[in-house]
């Protein structure tokens, strides 16, 4: 049944009424069945609006990803990459981390049109709905120990803001870590983020599950479950773009920038996540894992990825902690 709902939703992806009917004969099942799945649909968070008479509509037209249309969006690099897409899963991190301790492939995708439970950083929850935001996680195979990989998830970020510049989007900023910001009417809003997981040998082999969550298009609802101002893809481009292409232009990007991490790590990338630093010589509280906050001005980043900040005891480097500001001017 959740395969025949996934079927319909790929018929009201454009927005529009399609009588039940008309379904039933298209996919050879009875009424009844169409109206059984599509009362599944409010338990993956998906909200179908039947109107007597005309059929049945998403609030909004909405794309949904498929692996072959990234593949081939991807042109020939498109075979150098094993890409699924789940039509709904708990987590696409937590999907990828299962599958790769029992040796699925380098270089593999898992993106979700619907994921239900997805984690954020520092045991958050990431929120997202049915043609939303981008939901997908990235397996890159490293072949030095986890010990070598401080500052992978700033590169990432940098990859993000690569393949945002190729939408045309240039005003995209990196949160230390690796949060992407916008500043919007005063504001710096969330518009992606990244949760990395390791697995592996300190010094050995290790694997990293790269997941990225970005935001396409929020309705207001799932905006107000967010609990930090947010913006989407939808707000920044005049035209509405197509995830399928935008998840093979991330992807290259993604690839491009882990293979150059794989034998240089982040520095070659530090001077290009510095020029997108949102809060570069801004004053900042950083808090860190003992709740303690320190208080000071961000004034650099070093080779590895840790944070330079100017405190009144001199400059500090932090390699983890959460960051807010204390004055966007
Ligand atoms: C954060 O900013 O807190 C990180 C958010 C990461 C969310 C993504 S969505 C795809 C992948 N699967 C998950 O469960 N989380 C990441």
């Amino acid at each position: 049944m959740a395969n025949l709902l996934f079927k319909i939703l790929e018929f009201l992806a454009d927005g529009k009424f399609h009588s039940g009917e008309m379904m039933a004969k298209h996919f050879n099942v009875s009424r009844v069945s169409i109206w059984n799945a599509i009362a599944k649909a409010e338990g993956v968070g998906v909200k179908i609006f039947s109107v007597r008479g005309k059929g049945y509509k998403l609030q909004q037209p909405i794309s949904l990803l498929n692996e072959k249309i990234i593949q081939n969006a991807m042109g020939e690099e498109g075979s150098w990459f094993n890409i699924k897409v789940l039509d709904s899963v708990e987590s696409t991190n937590s999907y990828l981390s299962k599958v790769a301790s029992s040796g699925y492939p380098h270089a593999s995708v898992i993106a979700a049109n619907i994921q239900t439970q997805g984690k954020g950083r520092r045991g958050r929850q990431w929120q997202s709905a049915l043609g939303e935001s981008l939901t997908f996680s990235f397996l890159w195979r490293f072949t030095h120990g986890a010990a070598g990989l401080s500052g992978l998830s700033l590169a990432v970020g940098v990859a993000l803001i690569r393949a945002l510049k190729k939408i045309n989007i240039s005003t995209a900023l990196l949160k230390w870590p690796n949060d992407i910001l916008i500043f919007d009417e005063g504001v710096y809003k969330k518009l992606a983020g990244i949760l990395i997981e390791l697995q592996g040998d300190t010094d050995g082999q290790s694997a990293a599950i790269i997941g990225i969550g970005l935001n396409l298009n929020i309705s207001k609802i799932q905006l107000e479950k967010i609990d930090q101002p947010a913006t989407d893809i939808h707000n920044l481009l005049s035209e509405t773009i197509d995830s399928n292409f935008f998840m093979a232009v991330i992807i290259k990007e993604l690839a491009q920038v882990l293979a150059l991490f794989e034998t240089e790590q982040f520095k070659p990338f530090r001077d290009e996540w510095l020029s997108y630093h949102a809060f570069q010589d801004k004053l900042i509280n950083i808090m860190l894992g003992n709740s303690q906050t320190i208080t000071g001005k961000a004034i650099d980043i070093s080779d590895t990825g840790a944070l330079v900040v100017s405190t009144d005891e001199g400059p500090k480097s932090f390699a983890s902690g959460e960051v807010s500001i204390r004055s966007a001017g």
